[in-house]
């Protein structure tokens, strides 16, 4: 275990190292049925996962079938029935969707390379995901309202004790990407696992959605679960606007404002949920760079423009930026996993903070946070807490991953950079109204 090729690999010490995925699947002959303690980092779910079993060849045979992607119209359509039967249908769904979801990310943690899979962190998001799927496939059928009850309540539990993983895993491969040479190998695997994240996260917040609806308290007027029916793109790019200047001015004392030109009175149905991950990451690199560029005459900093083109298979945002554009040297580099500015000798800003690029994690520093205008300014308010992980920032994740998302959703993620003046990144999503073909969750 400790040697791999020629370079010796030292073990971090691990609490179950002898239990451990990394222990039960790279030695073979694989060990199944062999008892496993989890060890979980929070005591939200119960007791019952702390004494499970390592049970590999469920895991096996749930890996082996494949999922049952939906569409949007699918969900948007399967409709409310004054019963409350279609939350019952929505949790059996799940019920039936999310193991074998979750035993796909496992075989794929199984097949990452040795020395990736051993790394401390990367470990425990593997273990996350092995406890989840002894939660979910040991729940009891969920045939009434009452277990529909306790079953949401889990699935409710797991994504809050899923919330880091995208920083979690941005820190594990950021220690262990230098023993892997092919580059591809990491890429592939993120993609997969933040894009099927994604979809697993969206089933399952559609589904708690549709539970808090049976309350009429909690209903909120043009959803159903978390399909937006009359969704305004110009409000979501204000809101992410709002929230992504607050955090600019926080870190640098000064932010960009933010222009909405274009077919700004669209309202079409949508799902806000990953554009709320997706937006504040571009406008937030847009700011950061006519912050850096114009730091030495803030008063007269362009604006950033945000431009929306609407037609019936899609719609396209353009974040334009006159931040100075991107040197031809990173051109290729920055839709990779990891690659950053941030911090670095290109980032004037980096002398007193980690840069722009961690300016979301600014609001979580608090203020004895490491930016340098703390005390006078602020704090922007957290950001939704159902949104991604928001801290995962800096890491240069936020390209490839919303690249991936755009892709996932059936539309893309692009940008034109002129060097000296600025860069345009567009984000072209397609309509899930029904009219035509779109993604699959
Ligand atoms: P991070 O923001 O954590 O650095 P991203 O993946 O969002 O990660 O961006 C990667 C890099 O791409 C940035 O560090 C920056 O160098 C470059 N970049 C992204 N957007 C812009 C932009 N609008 N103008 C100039 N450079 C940009
Ligand atoms: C995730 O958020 O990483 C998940 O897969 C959540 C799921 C276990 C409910």
């Amino acid at each position: 275990l400790r040697t791999v090729g020629k370079s010796l690999f030292v073990c971090p010490p691990h609490p179950s190292l002898e239990l451990c995925p990394a222990v039960l699947f790279f030695s073979r002959p694989r060990c199944s049925g062999i008892p496993y303690v989890p060890q979980p980092r929070d005591k939200s779910v119960s007791a019952r996962s702390v004494i499970s079993f390592y049970n590999q060849s469920a895991i096996d045979i749930a890996a082996e079938k494949p999922s049952v992607r939906l569409t949007p119209t699918t969900i948007l359509y399967a409709g409310k029935s004054p019963d409350n039967s279609h939350i019952l249908r929505s949790a059996q769904y799940l019920y039936k969707e999310l193991p074998v979801r979750v035993a796909h990310r496992i075989r794929d943690f199984r097949h990452l390379p040795f020395i990736v899979g051993c790394n401390p962190t990367i470990l425990h998001v593997h273990e996350l995901y092995i406890r989840s799927f002894h939660l979910l496939s040991e729940f009891p059928p969920v045939e009434d309202f009452e277990s529909e009850e306790k079953y949401t309540k889990l699935v409710k539990d797991l994504l809050d004790d899923h919330k880091d993983v995208v920083t979690l895993l941005a820190e594990g491969f950021r220690e262990s990407r230098k023993h892997i040479k092919e580059y591809k190998v990491i890429q592939d695997f993120l993609d997969r696992m933040l894009t099927s994240r994604l979809g697993i996260r969206m089933l399952a917040q559609h589904h708690i959605a549709l539970h808090q609806e049976k309350n009429l308290f909690h209903a909120q007027p043009n959803y159903v679960g978390i399909i937006c029916t009359q969704m305004s793109l110009k409000k979501i790019i204000e809101k992410w606007a709002d929230f992504s200047r607050q955090v600019c001015e926080y870190k640098y004392g000064y932010a960009p404002r933010v222009r909405v030109l274009g077919h700004v009175g669209v309202v079409f149905p949508y799902i806000p949920l990953p554009l709320d991950y997706i937006l504040p990451e571009l406008l937030k690199n847009a700011m950061r760079a006519t912050c850096e560029q114009h730091a030495d005459n803030p008063v007269n900093m362009p604006d950033v423009t945000v431009t929306i083109a609407n037609n019936d298979v899609d719609f396209i945002i353009r974040i334009s930026d006159k931040g100075g554009g991107m040197p031809r040297e990173i051109l290729e580099k920055v839709m990779q996993y990891h690659f950053t500015t941030c911090g670095s000798e290109m980032d004037p800003a980096s002398e007193n903070l980690d840069g722009l690029g961690t300016m979301m994690s600014a609001m979580n520093d608090g203020p004895n946070g490491a930016g340098p205008m703390y005390g006078k300014r602020q704090q922007p308010k957290a950001r939704n807490p159902d949104s991604e992980d928001s801290d995962s920032n800096g890491f240069g994740f936020g390209l490839p991953t919303s690249r991936a998302y755009a892709e996932y959703l059936g539309g893309s993620l692009t940008y034109n950079t002129m060097q000296g003046i600025g860069t345009d990144v567009y984000l072209r999503l397609r309509h899930i109204d029904g009219n035509y073909e779109s993604f699959r969750i």
